[in-house]
């Protein structure tokens, strides 16, 4: 049996709002991306994954969908998405959409139905609780904004939980009706031929509804969670073409992680956000890697982040470009699959937000969703000069035309790994040892059927010397120096780099 396509692709995350406008309304749209297949095609990543781009009153940026079966219109039309899924599958691109399962916006009619009375069909769709204004059912706060996770709602005095902003109730998936509704979103999009979901916060859905009182600390049972997942899993594989369950399950222990794939039954892939929060250090990712090889070990498969729409940009994370250098080829190196955040390949910083300009309902977020600049005009691609978040930083030198021209940029070294990547079984299907090296330095050895490579990184600012056994040839260097030669057992500082036996 073949890999499924999803264990040997780069996903490459796309924030909508962020990535190329053409109305000149200062928001990125679905014609955007469009317009972009073909640099997508160019730098050679797999799949695209968008955010949401659902009809959303956008208080999280269409983390709260007022629509699951729509687009929204500052985005486009559903014609243009059809469009755009099309024209990506042309191009051997996939296609994932951003799927919210575990709340709604505030303006779902949904949750208009539900707050109208009591007795409405769809009340228990959500989670209410009935009281008195003065004392939420329990202490919860929200993750963001600051406060209770309660929202009291005076037409039918009753509390509603939302365990994100009062703007996105916590859909309630004890309730089968409400979870039949849900699948059948999924439907909606897999009929039109999408190749999977990323999934919001799925380790919260399974709401226990008896868990709505003192001593526990949230309403959700882990066991439902999983049954929930199962569920979701049958309508997947009810589908051809090996459509993907990617999972946002926000849980930083990957022995605990790897449980929500299941025995192959629950999703099929699961973010490991660990590198996200983690310091660019060697000992440090040297655990990391042994402890997701064992927790994802075969059958199971692992992904890798460094970057995403919620936390600052690992370039600014790191404070070195040569360290976003050799990330490269560490995220495009390891076992599993890796997830590229839209930006990253131009070694993008995050931009700083002054307090006035502020979008973000959890206050923080801002910076990395800066818009991505094409070129050096004035208005850097995008149809209006202003867009709805400022520039990142050193945008005139820093933009994709720019880098493009020129083959010692971050940008191609993504394009030259994407490549070693795509046409090396070992690095993109093969099993992983983790070899002793010298302080600062991660040795991987990758190896599919006779296919072998070395991944070397050097987390240091200074050189390192690391002879390899066997003749090596340098086949990606992070400061692109080398390649083609033989590897001389010297890694510059910050230098990383992927080796191929000579013979
Ligand atoms: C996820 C998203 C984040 C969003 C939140 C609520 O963590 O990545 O952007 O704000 O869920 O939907």
């Amino acid at each position: 049996m073949s890999d499924p396509w999803w264990r040997s692709a780069v996903v490459y995350q796309i924030y909508p709002r962020s990535f190329c406008d053409t109305t000149g309304n200062g928001i990125g749209d679905l014609e955007g991306i469009r317009r972009k297949l073909d640099h997508l095609v160019w730098l050679g990543v797999d799949a695209l994954w968008l955010s949401p781009i659902f009809p959303s009153p956008m208080a999280d940026h269409g983390y709260d969908v007022a629509d699951y079966c729509d687009v929204e219109p500052l985005f486009g039309s559903l014609e243009d998405l059809d469009r755009l899924l099309d024209e990506a599958h042309a191009r051997g691109l996939r296609l994932l959409l951003d799927w919210v399962p575990n709340h709604s916006s505030d303006r779902h009619p949904w949750f208009l139905e539900s707050r109208a009375s009591r007795d409405n069909p769809k009340r228990d769709w959500y989670v209410w609780v009935d009281g008195t204004p003065e004392t939420p059912p329990t202490p919860w706060q929200a993750v963001f904004p600051a406060g209770p996770a309660w929202a009291w709602d005076e037409r039918t005095r009753a509390w509603y939980l939302h365990r994100f902003t009062p703007e996105q109730p916590d859909l309630n998936w004890s309730n089968p009706d409400l979870r039949a509704a849900m699948l059948d979103t999924l439907r909606f999009w897999l009929d039109r031929g999408v190749d999977g979901f990323r999934m919001d916060v799925v380790h919260f859905i399974g709401i226990d509804p008896s868990r709505i009182a003192p001593g526990f600390d949230g309403p959700t049972d882990p066991a439902r969670s999983h049954a929930h997942l199962r569920e979701i899993r049958r309508v997947l594989d009810g589908y051809t073409g090996d459509r993907v369950g990617v999972g946002e399950v926000y849980i930083l222990e990957p022995e605990e992680l790897a449980t929500y794939l299941g025995h192959d039954d629950e999703l099929h892939l699961a973010f490991n956000f660990r590198p996200v929060w983690v310091p660019w250090d060697a000992k440090t990712y040297a655990r990391e890697i042994d402890r997701a090889e064992s927790a994802f070990a075969e059958p199971r498969w692992p992904t890798w982040v460094l970057s995403n729409h919620d936390r600052p940009r690992h370039r600014t994370r790191f404070g070195r470009d040569g360290a976003a250098r050799a990330a490269a080829v560490w995220l495009l190196g390891v076992r599993g699959t890796p997830f590229l955040y839209a930006g990253e390949e131009l070694g993008l910083q995050d931009a700083a937000v002054p307090p006035e300009l502020v979008q973000d309902p959890m206050g923080s977020r801002d910076g990395c969703r800066a818009p991505l600049p094409w070129d050096a005009t004035p208005g850097h691609g995008w149809a209006s000069p202003e867009p709805w978040l400022p520039w990142p930083p050193e945008v005139d030198t820093r933009n994709v035309a720019a880098l493009r021209e020129d083959e010692t940029s971050i940008l191609h070294l993504y394009r030259r790994l994407l490549a070693a990547r795509r046409a090396s079984p070992a690095l993109h299907a093969g099993r992983q040892r983790r070899l002793d090296g010298p302080d600062d330095v991660i040795v991987l050895e990758r190896e599919r059927d006779g296919d072998r490579r070395r991944v070397l990184v050097n987390f240091a600012p200074e050189t390192r010397r690391c002879p390899a056994d066997g003749d090596w040839i340098v086949e990606v260097a992070s400061d692109g120096v080398g390649e083609g030669a033989a590897f001389d057992g010297r890694l510059a500082p910050d230098g990383a780099v992927v080796l191929r036996p000579e013979r």
